[in-house]
């Protein structure tokens, strides 16, 4: 019987030493790229002798803050954000932290009546400005009306979302009773917003919500801004 005929890479012969498996081939090259850093990294290296720069220190400094009618006096570096001033500080911690990035509101508060991600701005800069939380929404122990219809209208589930959300309301309300036109305002030259869902979402897109209660939140926000529309 003829023998069979053979795969072309068979014929080719390796010395018996080489590890042909994928870990051996790995390890060689990884081997070889470390070789080839190893001048580099000794010649960046620092001497041994050079110590490391010191950290600089920037004091505390007193700052005053207008919070929900009351002013705070603290002593903080002037890196904190407001959101950790309000949160760490103060422990107003009504205010969420979610990407401490500017990206979901969870943070949002309102200062002199607009929306502020409060993770974005340092508590330095809102010395004399009025600021409001969610702690400062409510009418002593009254509701406001959008907290009442957040609650009426099943606007929330986790409720993490929710302070940021409120605070937002708030302020978009506001925009839409000032003629403020937005993104989707079909006419800029006109006075008046309608209260429209399109204009809501629009206004509201600044608020993400993981839990996906966004046609609540939409409903509650026609309903508050229908009491307070009067
Ligand atoms: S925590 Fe400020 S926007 Fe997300
Ligand atoms: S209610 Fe859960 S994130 Fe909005």
């Amino acid at each position: 019987m003829p023998d069979q005929p053979s795969h072309p890479a068979a014929d080719v012969h390796l010395p018996a030493d080489v590890d042909t498996s994928r870990r051996g081939f790995m390890q060689s090259t990884l081997l070889a790229v470390g070789a080839s850093q190893l001048p580099l990294a000794s010649a960046n290296a620092a001497p041994a002798s050079s110590a490391t720069p010191p950290v600089p220190v920037v004091p505390p400094r007193a700052v005053t803050l207008h919070i929900n009618g009351a002013d705070h006096q603290l002593s903080i570096e002037p890196r904190v954000t407001l959101l950790d001033a309000l949160r760490e500080v103060l422990h107003l911690t009504g205010t969420k932290k979610g990407c401490d990035r500017g990206q979901c509101g969870a943070c949002t508060v309102l200062v002199d009546g607009r929306r502020v991600n409060s993770c974005l701005t340092l508590a330095v800069m809102q010395q004399g400005a009025k600021i409001t939380t969610i702690e400062g929404i409510a009418r002593g122990q009254e509701l406001a009306p959008i907290q009442a219809a957040f609650i009426e209208h099943d606007a929330f589930q986790c409720g993490y979302c929710t302070p940021g959300q409120i605070c937002s309301a708030v302020a978009c309300i506001a925009e839409m009773k000032a003629g403020t036109a937005s993104a989707v305002t079909p006419d800029v030259r006109q006075q008046t917003v309608a209260f429209t869902d399109p204009e809501i979402r629009e206004r509201m897109s600044g608020n993400l919500c993981r839990c996906g209660a966004y046609n609540n939140i939409v409903t509650a926000i026609q309903a508050a801004s229908t009491q307070t529309r009067a």
